[in-house]
C-alpha cells in the first residue's frame, strides 16, 4: 500500500486544537496580508486577524507597518473595515497612533490624562514584522521566526514574479463554509475530486492529472488545461493585447503553508485565496482575481474587466459551491469517527500541508496525533 494517515478527525473539531492552531499554527507562521497595491496611498489600510492577534496594515504618510488593531484606552477595534482609507484613529474617543504604534494624539490630554512622552509611548500600539515578497506582503505575529525568504524557499522566487505579473485587480470577495479552516484547504490540494465533485465544472476546464513539487507545507500541483479554455483565453489575450505568464500557461496551482493558495489559468488570470479560521468548525475564504498586465502597460478597460469577470464569476462560484457541499458533509461526519482518513499518491500535497501543521502542532499535543 503506498498510502499515508491524514489529521485524526478530533483535529478538525476539538476547540483545544484550534487554540493550540491559532497560536502555533497562525502567529509564529508567516501570513498573506495582501497586495501591496492595497496599501499604497497615505491612510490605505488591511485589517486581518492572525490567530488570536488582530492586526491592522496601515500606510503612513508611504512607510507601511503592521500594528495591533486594538486601541490602548479602552479596546475598541482601531480599524474596523477589511480594508480602506483612513487615517489611524481610534473611533471611540479619538486616540491616534503613528506608524511605529506611538500614540500620536490623546483628545482632553492635559486635562483629563496627564500622560507624558514617557506614559505615551508605554501606551504604544505592539508592532509586527512585515516584510515583502515581490508584490505581497506578508505579517509574523511571533517575534522570533525565519526571515519570509527562507519561509518560503523556492516559492520566494515563483512568488515575486507572478505577483508582479499580474497586476489588474478584477474582483475581491468572500465565502463562509461551515468546516475547519483544514478541510477548506484541502479542497484545492488534489484533482482527485475531480470526476466525482466537478463533472460539469473543473473536469471540463482541466485535466484530472497532477505533476506535484513541494517545500516544507508549501506545494505545487500543475493541471493541463483542456483545449476549450486554452483557445478562449488565446482568444481573449489577442483581442485585449494582454501578455501571458512565460514559465506557467495550464492550471498552475501554489499552495503557501498555512492558508493561502494561487491558481494561475493559462498564465493569464490569477485567482489567489486565503483560508482563514473562524471557529474550529468555521472558516471564510476570501478570494482575488487578478489579470495578467497588457502588453502597452495600460490598465484593462472596466468593459473588459466585467467580461472575463462575468465569466469566472459563475464558473468559480459553481465549483466552489461543488466544493463546499461535500467539505461540509466531511465536517459534519468528523466527530462520528475516530480512526484518521487516508491519503493515497494523488494526494501528496495534503500530505505535506498535514505533515508541516503536525511539526507545527506536535510538541505541544500531548497524546493523538
Ligand atoms: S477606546 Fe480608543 S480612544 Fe477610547
Ligand atoms: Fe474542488
Amino acid at each position: 500500500m503506498i498510502v499515508t494517515q491524514a489529521i485524526h478527525p478530533t483535529h478538525y473539531y476539538d476547540q483545544a486544537t484550534f487554540e493550540l492552531e491559532r497560536e502555533e499554527v497562525f502567529e509564529k507562521n508567516w501570513i498573506f496580508v495582501g497586495f501591496k497595491d492595497q496599501v499604497a496611498k497615505n491612510h490605505d489600510f488591511i485589517t486581518l486577524k492572525v490567530g488570536n492577534t488582530p492586526v491592522v496594515v496601515q500606510n503612513f504618510n508611504g512607510q507601511v507597518s503592521a500594528l495591533l488593531n486594538i486601541c490602548s484606552h479602552r479596546r475598541a477595534q482601531l480599524q474596523t473595515q477589511t480594508q480602506g482609507n483612513r487615517p489611524l484613529v481610534c473611533p471611540y474617543h479619538c486616540w491616534s497612533y503613528k506608524s511605529d504604534g506611538a500614540l500620536a494624539g490623546v483628545p482632553q490630554n492635559r486635562t483629563d490624562f496627564g500622560l507624558d512622552e514617557a506614559a505615551k509611548k508605554a501606551l504604544s500600539l505592539k508592532e509586527f514584522t512585515l516584510e515583502s515578497c515581490g508584490e505581497l506582503l506578508f505579517v509574523r505575529v511571533a517575534k522570533a521566526g525565519p526571515s519570509l525568504e527562507n519561509y518560503l524557499g523556492p516559492y520566494y522566487p515563483i512568488l515575486s514574479r507572478i505577483s508582479a505579473e499580474f497586476t489588474d485587480p478584477v474582483q475581491q470577495g468572500h465565502y463562509q463554509w461551515n468546516t475547519n479552516w483544514k478541510i477548506a484547504c484541502e479542497t484545492v490540494l488534489e484533482v482527485y475530486h475531480v470526476a466525482g465533485v466537478h463533472p460539469e465544472s473543473f473536469a471540463k476546464f482541466a485535466k484530472a492529472e497532477c505533476d506535484i513539487e513541494f517545500f516544507n507545507g508549501h506545494t505545487t500541483g500543475n493541471t493541463p488545461l483542456q483545449d476549450t479554455p486554452k483557445k478562449w483565453w488565446a482568444g481573449a489575450r489577442k483581442h485585449l493585447k494582454l501578455e501571458q505568464s512565460s514559465e506557467y500557461t495550464e492550471y498552475n496551482h501554489f499552495f503557501i503553508y498555512p492558508n493561502m493558495a494561487i491558481g494561475l489559468t493559462n498564465g493569464s488570470l490569477m485567482s489567489l485565496q486565503t483560508y482563514d479560521p473562524l471557529t474550529s468548525t468555521q472558516s471564510q475564504l476570501n478570494f482575488q482575481l487578478r489579470m495578467i498586465k497588457r502588453l502597452d502597460g495600460s490598465a484593462t478597460s472596466d468593459a473588459v474587466k466585467a467580461v472575463i469577470k462575468a465569466n469566472f464569476t459563475e464558473f468559480n462560484h459553481t465549483i466552489l459551491e461543488e466544493d463546499r457541499l461535500v467539505a461540509e458533509s466531511c465536517q459534519a461526519n468528523m466527530p462520528a469517527v475516530n480512526t484518521p482518513g487516508i491519503l493515497g499518491q494523488c494526494e501528496d500535497r495534503i500530505r505535506h500541508f498535514h505533515d508541516a501543521w503536525r511539526s507545527d502542532i506536535k510538541p505541544q499535543l500531548s497524546s493523538g496525533e
